[in-house]
């Protein structure tokens, strides 16, 4: 994973209808390591994190990076957000020379099914969009993952093709739909 890149970072907090984009502060510390620890999360994604190994690596401040968006629902974090750059090596490009912008997110599975995850991913992208104008964002996920599949479509994303990595089917996407893939 390499970082975003040639952002102003960070923007001034993102606000949406009911939450906030920001970056992340010490006060998020015990929701990331639920988040990243959770089985319910790690389905999908590689499983959960072991919690002991994680908790001790986790600074007080969680890691800052250009990309990544703590959403906050009245003050509290439930989830994260993340625009990272595709690594080369791996399968599914829509660039040439590869390294596209690429969504990522995880909520709190407490914070599912509120459409919190939609309106925090809409406004990411929306100031990408602002911020790198013309950047195609690509997403990647399992077929399984119904949940991340619908999200991927209600967002605008559509599909350039389906391979096998991790055991798993993968689907991946593109944004905004218009995007010339190949
Ligand atoms: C993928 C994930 C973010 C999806 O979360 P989610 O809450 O289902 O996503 P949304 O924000 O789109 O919420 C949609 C649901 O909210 C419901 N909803 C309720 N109120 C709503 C509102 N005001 N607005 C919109 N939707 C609303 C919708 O009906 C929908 O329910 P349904 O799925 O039962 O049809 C979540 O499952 C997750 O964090 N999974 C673990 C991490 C993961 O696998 N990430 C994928 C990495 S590729």
């Amino acid at each position: 994973m390499t970082e975003l890149g040639p952002v102003a970072w960070p923007p001034a907090p993102i606000r949406t209808e009911r939450l906030v984009l920001r970056e992340p502060e010490a006060r998020d510390r015990a929701a990331i390591i639920e988040l990243f620890t959770s089985p319910e999360v790690g389905t999908y994604i590689g499983g959960p994190r072991p919690r002991d190994e994680f908790e001790r690596a986790m600074p007080e401040v969680p890691t800052r990076r250009p990309g990544l968006f703590v959403v906050d629902l009245d003050g509290a974090m439930i989830g994260i957000v993340t625009l990272d750059r595709r690594d080369a090596e791996r399968p599914g490009h829509v660039r040439p020379d590869a390294g596209e912008a690429e969504l990522g997110y995880m909520f709190l599975p407490e914070a599912w099914g509120c459409g919190y995850a939609t309106e925090a991913c809409a406004a990411a992208l929306d100031w990408l969009a602002g911020a790198l104008p013309g950047e195609p964002v690509v997403l990647c996920t399992q077929t399984a993952n119904d949940r991340s599949m619908r999200l991927a479509a209600k967002l605008g994303f559509t599909e350039v093709e389906r391979f096998e990595e991790y055991g798993a089917e993968q689907w991946f996407g593109v944004w905004p739909s218009d995007t010339p893939s190949g």
